[in-house]
């Protein structure tokens, strides 16, 4: 019979750190660029500004800063990360991945490393992942990053998709525990709906020298986000066994306030319930976004830690995940 690695009982979020890229766009600049006006952005999505990297900024470089903090906040030092996932759809390479090369960047000696493609869910899918991997033995700590920028995959004609994205990473270092730290992962696909959120043909690039830019169909996102999405994070809390008024703070994928919005409808969510609003100054950084918010309110004191908090992300593919966790 074969042998195999005793795990780890529970996992749990050590800490969390993230990088938002420094450039300030307003919504006065962006309609500099698009026929649009602040009025209408802020009613339809909530978002005042976003940021957006500067030419120095890069996927490498803003994972590498928010993992830095993660790491020091978790009070490891990156000799100790046995596995690295970094989530992002913007890493301009095929390969080596980004992770490897965040693992170079930290000094890491030899973790396991790889990227994962689930846009804004990704952050969700990498600590559904990072929890399996402890408590299956592979892993002791796990680094899971989100990172985008997608200010360079964003076409500047498109007026309906343009003023929403924004540059960002976000980190997590995932550990052993003896309680449960994170809660039964909620995930999944819809294969009918692959071309609703799409970046072109990375041969675009080579061939034509021309960036493959986000193209999407927003409709169809607001409408699956606010019915399926919403039963799914539903799900996400019963399976971890907590009722609505026993959930201390709700973090969604910062997609769109109206989204937000029409969830916690959904959900019957009391008051007393925190929730993460970070779209306003930061825009839809995708894979970045849960992570980010989750610092936000954290450093504002909004949350604290050993609070449970509901994640939820949702996006290209179609694809969702979400998770109770335990605040770092
Ligand atoms: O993160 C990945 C997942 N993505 C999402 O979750 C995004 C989900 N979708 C959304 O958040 C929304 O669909 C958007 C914010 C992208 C768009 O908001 P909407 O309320 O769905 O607008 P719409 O596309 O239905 O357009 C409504 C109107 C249209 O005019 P008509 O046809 O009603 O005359 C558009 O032409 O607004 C017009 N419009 C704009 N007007 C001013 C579209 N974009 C703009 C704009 N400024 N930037």
């Amino acid at each position: 019979m074969l042998q195999t690695r005793p795990g780890h009982r529970y996992a749990r979020l050590m800490s969390v750190g993230g990088y938002r890229g420094s450039r300030v766009v307003d919504n006065a600049e962006m309609c500099t660029m698009i026929d649009s006006s602040d009025e209408w952005i802020r009613q339809r999505t909530g978002i005042v500004e976003r940021r957006w990297a500067t030419d120095d900024e890069t996927p490498l470089s803003m994972s590498v800063a928010a993992a830095r903090k993660a790491i020091e906040r978790a009070g490891l030092v990156p000799d100790q990360i046995s596995a690295i996932i970094v989530s992002t759809v913007s890493h301009f390479k095929q390969t080596p991945s980004l992770a490897c090369e965040v693992a170079a960047e930290l000094g890491c000696p030899a973790p396991a490393a790889f990227d994962i493609s689930a846009a804004c869910a990704g952050f969700s899918y990498g600590v559904g992942l990072a929890e399996g991997m402890i408590r299956s033995g592979s892993s002791d700590y796990v680094l899971v990053i989100g990172v985008e920028v997608l200010s360079r995959l964003t076409d500047f004609d498109d007026r309906s998709t343009a003023f929403l994205f924004s540059d960002g990473a976000g980190a997590v270092v995932v550990g052993p525990s003896d309680v449960p730290g994170i809660g039964p992962t909620v995930w999944g696909s819809d294969p009918k709906a692959t071309k609703v959120i799409e970046i072109g043909d990375w041969k675009q690039l080579t061939t034509a020298g021309e960036t493959p830019y986000i193209h999407m169909d927003g409709r169809t996102v607001f409408l699956w986000a606010t019915t399926f999405i919403a039963d799914k994070t539903k799900e996400a809390l019963a399976l971890a066994g907590l009722a609505p008024d026993e959930l201390d703070v709700f973090i969604p994928h910062q997609a769109n306030n109206r989204i937000t919005d029409s969830m916690l409808r959904h959900l019957k969510l009391p008051e007393s319930v925190v929730v993460s609003r970070d779209i306003v100054h930061m825009g839809n950084s995708s894979a970045a976004s849960v992570p980010l918010g989750m610092e936000a309110l954290l450093e504002s004191g909004e949350a604290t830690s050993g609070q449970t908090a509901l994640i939820i992300g949702f996006g290209a593919g179609l694809v969702f995940s979400g998770q109770v966790v335990t605040l770092p």
